[in-house]
Order: C-alpha cells, then structure tokens, then sequence
C-alpha cells in the first residue's frame, strides 16, 4: 500500500489531522491499536477553547458540536467557602465551548467511514521505519497477516505511550517532566449538573471539580492519593467526600446518582522535543502531556494538528517551510500551556508535604486572584486560548 501520510493512532489527533488532509485532497491512512469501540469508550475530558472549536468546523464536523455542545462565559472557584466566578466574557470578549472528547472522536469517526476513508482498527506490532530518509515505511499484522505501508511522512498521534516517540534515538529527543504527587478520581453519572459552569474547588480535603458533559450528565473528580484504586471508592464513598468539598450551596444542590463510569488519573507534565525527526511528526499526547487541571490536553492536539496539517498541505505543494519550522511554533504554544497547566494545579491541590507556610501562600495566591481584574484576565485568556 502506498499513502503520502501514515498516521498512527486514531484519538483526537490523528482523526483531526485525517479529515484536515483529506478535505485539502491528500491521501492518508489511519493505523489504530484498539478496536473502534474501544478507543470511543475512553471518558476523557471535553472543554474546547474556540479556536478549536473554529478548527472542528473548518474539519466540517461542527454540526452536531454546535447543536449539543454547551457554550460557557465563565468558570468558579471555590476556597474558604466562598465562590468566585471568572467571567471570562466580560475579561476577555470569549467562553469555552463544552462537547466531550468521546463525542468530537465519534463525530470524526463518522465523518471518516462516510468519506470511505481507510482505517485499520487493531492493527497489531506497528512499527515505523525510514523516517530518517524520503522513503519511510510503517509495518503492521493485521488478522495474522503481515502489512507495509510505503509513504512520504509519518505522523505519530499515538499518545503517550504509543511506537512512534518510542521509535526515535534516545540522543534524538529531550525530555522534562513533572509527575504530581496525587491523582484526579472521576466519576460519569447520569445527573443534572449541580452548577451551569464548571467549579474548581479547592479545599483543605484536597482538590475537587464538578464539570458536566451535558445538562443530564455529570462529570465530577476529587483529588485521591497515588496509590488510591476506583474500586475502593463506592459511589457513596465518592458521592459524601464531594460534597465535603464543595462549598455549602453546592452541597445542597449537588444530585447524586449511580456511577456509569468510576477511573483515576495520574497527573502529570511531559514535553518531548523537538516534534518532528525528518519524516516523523509528533503531535498531541505523543509529544506532549498536561494535568486536566487547565482544560488543555485536547486543544493541545488539536492546535499541533493544525499546524502541521497546513505544514504538510503546503509540503506536498512544493513549499517545506512550514514542516521545517513545524516543532518550533509547536512548542511555544506547548510550553505556555504546559506552564498554565502546571500553575492551576499547584494553586488548587493541596500538596503531601504541603506544610502550613506553603497552605497559606496558596490562600493568599488565590485570595489575590479573585481580588485582581488583572490576574483573573491572566487566567481567563489562558484558559480561554488566547494568551498561548
Ligand atoms: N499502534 C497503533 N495505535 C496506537 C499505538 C500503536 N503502537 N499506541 C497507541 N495507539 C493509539 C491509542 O490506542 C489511541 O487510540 O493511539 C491513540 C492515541 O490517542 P490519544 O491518547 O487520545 O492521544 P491524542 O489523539 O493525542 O489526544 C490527546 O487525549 O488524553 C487526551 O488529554 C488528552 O485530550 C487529549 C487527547
Ligand atoms: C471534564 O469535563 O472532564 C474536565 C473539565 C475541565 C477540566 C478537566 C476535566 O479542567
């Protein structure tokens, strides 16, 4: 088989730039580990900055987004027992658009099966090659059969622990990392938000979110210890420690229901660089990891694939500015968000070794936030996309 891009992994990334090449008329394969169903099992986040919300329209998958998706002017924080809201309308003229990631990755899905695109669902031992030259290849065994692809680029949107970065010479690539001493437990239940906006809260318990993928189902996470497992969590466990941590006309409104989905997720920051080794490219989770914290994981894939989707299309037109200077322009935007990322999460956890000097100056950090026009415009353009 012979494709102009090969593309590993079938997430947000890796659809997104599917669609993205296919309207501009390039052909592209997409080479996924798991089964179609699977991959659209997985309950990630949902909190969409507009521009890539902009981006999902100009792929022609809006419709349904715009139609079911949620438009936000603002989030609340809570500490001491006082809510704040961050009117990120009034501070920067933008909100947040609130459509789960399970949604924009079955919209992108169909979108793909309808054009007739291809697909290989659980394509077992993928492994790249040559992308150190003009010719690489990608293997794989599909149903026992041993398959090649011949093509002109890779481009590796298979998460975290996905071949791709794998693939690369340890000299090749740097890393940073940041890993977080705590974990986010989270809860889907089919109940009414206990607020219209999401509330970041953050209590001496620890940190709490109550977020929300539609205005009949919920989604809400409590700080947990590490070594915590969700099967030791019973719903009601969940459901008296959440309310512990909220602040007390919260707890009162809160609604609380059986868990149709219960998981923990570590946090952590990790940035690879650079993102492209001759015709490899990395883009989303494969490059790049941030804490939930910020709302950043998906816009961030999202923001690398349009890069490189107008990389590539002006590629294959002759003109490789845009892959050369690909990694660099990735970057900056992924450095800032990583910092924001990092920032919400240090000013909203409560950390282990966390002594009594260190609570107080996240108290006063947070009581300066909420008191500075200045400061919530800081944190409203990061979190709405525009200062990154
Ligand atoms: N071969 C083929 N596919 C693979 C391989 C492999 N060796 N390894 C991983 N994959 C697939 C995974 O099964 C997964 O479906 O690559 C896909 C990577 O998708 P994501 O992990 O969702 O990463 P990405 O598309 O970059 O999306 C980033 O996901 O985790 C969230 O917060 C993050 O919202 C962000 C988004
Ligand atoms: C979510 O809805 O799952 C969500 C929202 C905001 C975050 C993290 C997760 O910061």
């Amino acid at each position: 088989m012979r494709v102009q891009v090969a593309i590993i992994g079938s997430g947000p990334a890796g659809l997104l730039l599917g669609q993205l090449l296919h309207r501009a008329g390039i052909d592209a394969v997409i080479l996924e580990r798991q089964s179609r169903e699977h991959v659209l099992g997985r309950v990630r986040a949902g909190v969409l900055e507009q521009v890539t919300v902009d981006l999902l329209d100009r792929a022609g998958v809006g419709e349904r987004m715009h139609r079911e998706g949620l438009i936000h002017d603002g989030i609340d924080i809570h500490f001491g027992g006082a809510r704040h809201r961050i009117d990120f309308r009034r501070l920067t003229g933008k909100g947040v658009t609130v459509y789960g990631q399970t949604e924009i990755t079955r919209d992108l899905m169909n979108a793909r099966a309808a054009a007739g695109l291809a697909t290989v669902y659980e394509a077992a031992d993928v492994a790249i090659h040559d992308f150190d030259t003009d010719h690489p290849r990608v293997t794989y065994r599909k149903d026992g059969v041993s398959e090649t692809i011949a093509c002109d680029v890779i481009a590796g949107c298979d998460g975290y622990h996905g071949v791709c970065r794998a693939s690369v010479p340890a000299a090749a690539v740097s890393t940073a990392e940041r890993i977080y001493p705590f974990g986010w437990l989270g809860v889907l239940s089919d109940t009414p938000p206990v607020s219209p906006e999401l509330i970041y809260n953050r209590h001496e318990r620890g940190f709490a979110l109550c977020s929300m993928r539609s205005r009949t189902r919920s989604r809400y996470y409590v700080q947990c210890s590490l070594d915590d497992s969700a099967e030791r969590w019973s719903d009601e466990m969940f459901w008296d420690e959440l309310r512990r941590r909220l602040d007390a006309k919260a707890a009162e409104t809160l609604v609380t229901g059986p868990s149709i989905e219960k998981s923990i997720a570590q946090l952590r920051s990790f940035v690879a660089e650079p993102m492209r080794f001759g015709r490899l490219f990395l883009a989303g989770d494969a490059a790049h990891i941030v804490p939930p914290t910020g709302a950043k994981g998906l816009n961030l894939a999202a923001s690398d694939v349009s890069v490189l989707a107008e990389a590539l299309i002006a590629f294959f037109a002759g003109d490789a500015h845009g892959v050369d200077t690909y990694s660099a322009r990735c970057l900056r935007r992924v450095w800032r968000a990583v910092r924001f990322s990092w920032w919400m999460t240090g000013l909203l956890h409560r950390f282990p070794d966390a002594d009594a000097f260190a609570h107080k100056v996240q108290t006063a950090e947070l009581d300066y936030l909420v008191g500075s026009e200045a400061a919530m415009t800081a944190l409203a353009e990061n979190y709405v996309g525009l200062a990154l």
